[in-house]
């Protein structure tokens, strides 16, 4: 049966689709933390962060019906439903960030986010990390190390070294955030050199996909200066953080304590609902539409709109950042208690944790990818991250319960006494 889907994916789709397990899953209903797979088996949701709310939460999944029942077209007629979430999300931020754009993918957020950083300085240059995905458009996997692109990287672009937990920057995990910093300072100086000038950075506040080495308040407070310094802009990435899992604030940069100029939201924002979007200072937002206008014929629709409305209610009518601060803490707990020779770290963010493995010093790839497969084998769904994918991740949606906190617990311990090496 997998077999038969694998052959015809292939046949269908072509070579390389990206593809969870070894045996991989045939996923047919999500609800709350689980999913069930073509027979019947249940598995605990501990990877899927777009399932904010819970797989198929009854209050979106109506809220997108009753839209759609009504009216779906596009943003160039006058539609409440588009400017009575502008004004519900952008309340939820500070410093000025007063003003949204809407897309369908963090992708394309983040692409928008670039061009925006150019259109509001006049300059090319960009800036992100040697160890990052903020996403699949041309521009944007510019900013990627994983697959070169044909021709080579543009010399607008530059990579720096991202922060590591095993062979921290600097030597230390103390020096890291100065060392961090130094290493884009550097990037600025070339990019200025080369004439095409800084326009900005994008960074993922909580360093999500460099597996959140070392990370917490103050990390970025050097590199912010060194940006500022340079006239930069400094584009968050809150696609992975964002909208209350880390659970001690609604967004990255208020835990690490830094004011963005533009701030990309995906992932989570319309519950599985493919909406995506951004907000800017409306200075950064003016220099971006009048530069470029900007239309997207499925951005902000009304049903995207409804989706995303009801998405940010439910978090606060349940409590569901309260839930990744009290049950992400008592979670951190169990998965710290886990002993095991090749654990080099266990941390964690609200409901956002990773457990890095390594051998002597060195990253362990291999043997993470066999603990989430022993994972999946007992009915529990990660992931992994990191440069070697050696550090185990874990997102999952936000009404996860204590218990489901013990049950990963003791699986992964379970697991761990049966793999000694
Ligand atoms: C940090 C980050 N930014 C952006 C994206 C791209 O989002 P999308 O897949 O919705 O285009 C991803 C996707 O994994 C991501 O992890």
């Amino acid at each position: 049966m997998t077999s038969d889907l694998m052959a015809r994916r292939r046949r269908l789709l072509g070579p390389n689709v990206p593809i969870f397990y070894d045996e991989p899953v045939e996923i047919v209903r999500g609800e709350g933390v689980w999913l069930w797979d073509a027979a019947g088996r249940r598995y605990l949701d501990c990877y899927n962060n777009t399932a904010h709310l819970g797989h198929c939460h009854p209050r979106v999944v109506r809220a997108i019906a009753d839209q759609a029942a009504v009216l779906n077209t596009h943003s160039r007629y006058l539609h409440r439903g588009l400017l009575e979430y502008a004004e519900a999300l952008t309340t939820r931020f500070g410093h000025g960030l007063s003003q949204m754009l809407m897309t369908c993918t963090g992708s394309e957020a983040n692409d928008v986010a670039l061009r925006m950083a150019q259109a509001a300085t006049g300059k090319a240059g960009l800036i992100a990390t040697d160890n990052t995905y903020h996403g699949n458009t041309t521009a944007v996997a510019y900013l990627s190390t994983r697959r070169p692109p044909i021709g080579g990287w543009p010399a607008h672009v530059r990579r720096v070294p991202a922060p590591d937990s095993l062979a921290p920057l600097g030597g230390s995990l103390a020096a890291q955030p100065q060392a961090f910093a130094d290493g884009v300072a550097r990037a600025i100086d070339e990019l200025e050199a080369a004439g095409h000038g800084f326009a900005g950075i994008m960074l993922c506040p909580i360093f999500a996909n460099e597996g959140t080495p070392g990370v917490g308040p103050g990390f970025l407070d050097p590199t912010v200066e060194v940006v500022r310094r340079a006239g930069g802009m400094i584009l968050c990435d809150e696609v992975q953080p964002g909208f209350g899992r880390i659970g001690s604030h609604f967004w990255g940069h208020e835990l690490l304590g830094f004011a963005p100029d533009v701030v990309t939201l995906g992932k989570p924002m319309g519950n599985g609902h493919p909406v995506a979007g951004l907000v800017a200072r409306p200075e950064v937002m003016a220099a971006f539409r009048e530069a470029f206008g900007y239309f997207n014929t499925f951005a902000g629709n009304p049903v995207s709109c409804a989706a995303a409305m009801a998405t940010l209610q439910v978090i606060d009518d349940e409590g569901l950042m309260e839930n990744a601060r009290e049950v992400g803490a008592h979670a951190l707990d169990l998965l710290r208690g886990l002993d095991h020779p090749l654990i080099a770290d266990t941390r964690g963010f609200g409901l956002f944790f990773g457990i890095e493995f390594a051998r002597d010093g060195q990253p362990d790839g291999d043997f993470c990818g066999r603990v989430v497969e022993a994972a999946k084998a007992r009915g529990i769904l990660l992931g992994r991250v990191g440069r070697a994918q050696h550090i185990l991740k874990m997102r999952p949606p936000l009404p996860f319960a204590g218990a489901h906190a013990e049950m990963l617990a003791e699986t992964l311990d379970a697991i761990l006494r049966e793999m000694p090496e």
